[in-house]
């Protein structure tokens, strides 16, 4: 055998060596995760006095009780690589330095999550990963970092396949178990070939401040709530513990009508999308509290079985979303996507609403379920039909429980 045949059998047994231990870190996302990211408010206007504040009220004010986990520091926290190549915080922003910053939030019983890009340049012109994956991934291990969001921006000519397979592999190799929130906007359908790449991806480009609307910027569109929504159609079967789709950030609390925050996040939850907010949680209204910390609902959305609701039937203007749940429960949302009030009248043992993914059944023709309202507490059954009525862009979200 010729000494370059050799060579390259010895390559490629090093690789299948190599490879067979570069998974990613399993038990990360068993349900949706569920933090905070500083892009959505404060783009680039960040530093670690406002990261500090934020894991000091995530504490106070319950979101750390009700379930958030992460505080995420989105695009420009970089300053530049040093003489090796190894990135660094902007020394003017996070004086102190990432290490101590990633010890501060882990001292409040939070984790910490960082950004980057497989590009040569984050989205917002920094120093992306490109050629230093493995070198990225160690550093972020050192300084503590539990997660890590990795974006597309400056990526002509690269395949997304390759480029997010070897910072999954560098995220193993550095040996930190740190959760891996692919931002790829969905372009290449991750959510076909990911599931053991990363525990979510974006499915969409990036989230606007409306319920209703596209944005249009010179080369792509930004999508309100709406818009996002209809895009997951056809997605729910990629989606399940470990590995999600991602709805982007949500833009509850920074200006929506209260029904449409309230609908937005019960979407984001029926849907079992990651839950990271995007407002500002130093100030937040006690209305946008409520609505964040509501048990119910987050309930919903971190079902163990992770399935994914569905769209089962349209009425008009109104649509009506299931969500088989653990223990033989259900979740019904029922969406008023019209910008008038709208009456609901919904005759429960008209419909067997049969999902064909799971193999479930909600079938109020043969099973009373009670129900209870997530919003208000208010309680009935599928024997009576459900009156009642919905705001403009409001939203209904039951759980029901088969009656013993
Ligand atoms: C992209 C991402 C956003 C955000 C910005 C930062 O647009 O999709 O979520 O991270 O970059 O520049």
């Amino acid at each position: 055998m010729k000494r370059s045949m050799l060579n390259m059998l010895a390559l490629s047994a090093c690789t299948v060596a190599f490879n067979a231990h570069a998974q990613k870190f399993d038990g990360l996302a068993a349900t949706p995760q569920m933090g905070w990211n500083s892009w959505n408010t404060f783009a680039c206007d960040i530093n670690e006095k406002l990261i500090r504040d934020t894991a000091d009220a995530m504490v106070k004010n319950g979101l750390k009780d009700a379930g958030y986990e992460y505080v995420n520091i989105d695009d420009c926290w970089h300053g530049k690589r040093d003489e090796k190549g190894v990135i660094q915080a902007d020394p003017e922003r996070f004086p102190s330095g990432m290490k101590a910053l990633a010890d501060y939030v882990h001292g409040k019983g939070l984790k910490i999550g960082i950004y980057s890009d497989a590009g040569a340049t984050t989205c917002g012109g920094h120093p992306g990963s490109r050629g230093h994956e493995y070198q990225d991934a160690q550093t972020y291990a050192a300084w503590g970092i539990d997660y890590i969001k990795y974006d597309w921006c400056d990526t002509k000519g690269l395949n997304p396949v390759g480029a997010y397979t070897t910072m999954r592999d560098a995220i193993r190799a550095a040996g930190r178990p740190m959760l891996f929130s692919m931002c790829e906007w969905g372009d290449s359908k991750p959510w076909e070939w990911a599931k053991d790449v990363g525990h979510s991806w974006r499915t969409t480009g990036d989230i606007y401040l409306c319920f209703d609307c596209e944005f249009s910027e010179a080369s792509y569109s930004r999508w309100g709530v709406l818009q996002i929504l209809d895009k997951q159609a056809g997605l729910r079967v990629h989606s399940g513990p470990g590995h999600w789709n991602d709805m982007d950030m949500l833009e509850v609390g920074r200006g929506l009508t209260e029904d449409e925050d309230r609908s937005h996040f019960a979407a984001w939850a029926m849907l079992a999308s990651p839950l990271i907010l995007g407002n500002d949680v130093r100030k937040m209204s006690d209305a946008t509290k409520r609505i964040l910390t509501n048990k119910e609902v987050i309930a919903i959305n971190q079902d163990k079985l992770g399935i994914q609701a569905w769209r089962f039937m349209q009425a008009g203007r109104l649509e009506y979303w299931a969500k088989p749940l653990d223990k033989g429960e259900w979740a019904v949302m029922i969406l008023n996507r019209s910008e008038q009030a709208m009456p609901v009248s919904y005759q429960w043992t008209n419909h067997r609403v049969n999902d064909d993914m799971s193999k479930r059944v909600l079938d109020t023709t043969k099973t009373v379920y009670t129900w209870t309202d997530a919003w208000t507490g208010k309680t009935g059954d599928t024997s009576k039909k459900l009156e009642s009525k919905l705001a403009p862009h409001g939203a209904i979200v039951l759980r029901l429980k088969a009656r013993s």
